[in-house]
């Protein structure tokens, strides 16, 4: 689509968060542009809350691309009622949750499309809002445990657990019965511990290394923390990255690593869905703000202490 078109005004528009060139959060423009069209297998779908992650300003700085033109729109979970579907799709005026694949984003305006196979139910105890703070952090979560192979009476090691992602991780790995340790600043450590977590670590003061060795530890914060994570697994155990690939400079005999590359699942966030919705896992949103405020949100994400998640309400 190049830009003339996406200002095209014609009957059916809408409002969009775009960006025309990689930068700084100046760079995110509300704009009108015209309606998305669901290609093949894809639904409609009216956003009424857009989750806010970290790829997102990663995007929006250029450090994960496209082959798209500019302009570019914005964001990856969603919450809202579909307004036009497929055979085996969802029903028209369903609540729906839902992700959009990577690399393309488009969920920080008014209508968005996406996969059929990618939505889920909306959970029926979540607002908007808190459902849109759930699909890429929570599969990012599902699928890193899923990686690990984590099953119950493993000690499993959850970096930055009142993050976005880590505070879905270590519910889901206190659902599965594993021994959960989660690191985070002294402030997030009561909030830890009413999550579930075992051991809430201060990561400023904690000696990880003096812990028994873990089964499985999920870095979700790169450089120093994934390097020191290897020490901290007992031989045989597993190390899982999600903001870096594997370091092989750091690499030690005897452990499994991988990095995760979050997918869309619409069975997943039926199965979390259902987990939210009896109470086995709690979704925490920090803020939720207008659409007009997304720079703002990438400000704060950026920054880095946010506890759960940032929404944007439509
Ligand atoms: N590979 C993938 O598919 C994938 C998917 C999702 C996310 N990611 C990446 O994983 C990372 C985490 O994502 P997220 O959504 O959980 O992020 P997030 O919600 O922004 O994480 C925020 C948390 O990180 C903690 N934190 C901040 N700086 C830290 C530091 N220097 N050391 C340790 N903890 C720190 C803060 O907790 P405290 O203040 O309590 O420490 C804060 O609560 C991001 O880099 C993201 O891009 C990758």
């Amino acid at each position: 689509m190049r830009r003339d078109d996406f200002y095209t005004t014609g009957a059916a528009s809408m409002r969009a968060v775009v960006f025309s060139r990689y930068g700084d959060e100046s760079v995110l423009e509300l704009t009108e542009g015209p309606e998305p069209t669901p290609a093949d297998g894809e639904i409609l779908v009216e956003v009424k809350a857009a989750g806010v992650n970290p790829v997102d300003w990663k995007h929006r700085e250029g450090a994960v691309r496209s082959d798209r033109p500019f302009p570019l729109g914005m964001g990856w979970d969603v919450a809202g009622v579909v307004r036009g579907t497929v055979p085996g799709g969802p029903e028209v005026g369903e609540a729906v949750y839902g992700m959009l694949p990577l690399p393309y984003g488009g969920a920080y305006q008014d209508l968005c499309v996406l996969p059929a196979s990618a939505v889920a139910p909306k959970p029926a105890r979540l607002s908007y809002p808190e459902a849109a703070a759930v699909p890429l952090a929570a599969l990012t979560a599902w699928q890193a445990l899923e990686a690990a192979g984590a099953t119950a009476g493993q000690r499993v090691l959850v970096h930055a657990g009142a993050g976005g992602v880590g505070h879905f991780a270590v519910q889901f790995a206190r659902h599965l019965e594993t021994h959960v340790t989660a690191t985070a600043s002294a402030r997030n450590l009561e909030f830890l511990r009413g999550l579930g977590v075992h051991e809430p670590s201060d990561r400023a003061t904690a000696d990880l290394a003096a812990a028994e060795p873990f089964d499985i530890v999920l870095d979700t914060v790169g450089g120093p923390v994934q390097h020191a994570s290897w020490r901290l697994l007992r031989p045989g155990g597993t190390l899982i990255t999600l903001p870096e690939p594997v370091d092989d400079a750091h690499r030690l005999p005897h452990i499994t690593a991988r990095r995760v590359i979050v997918t869309p699942d619409g069975e997943a966030l039926r199965r979390i869905g259902a987990l939210i919705d009896s109470g086995a896992v709690h979704v925490e949103v920090q803020s939720v703000l207008p659409l007009r405020m997304a720079a703002e949100a990438h400000r704060m994400s950026k920054e880095g202490g946010v506890r759960g998640k940032l929404v944007l309400g439509l």
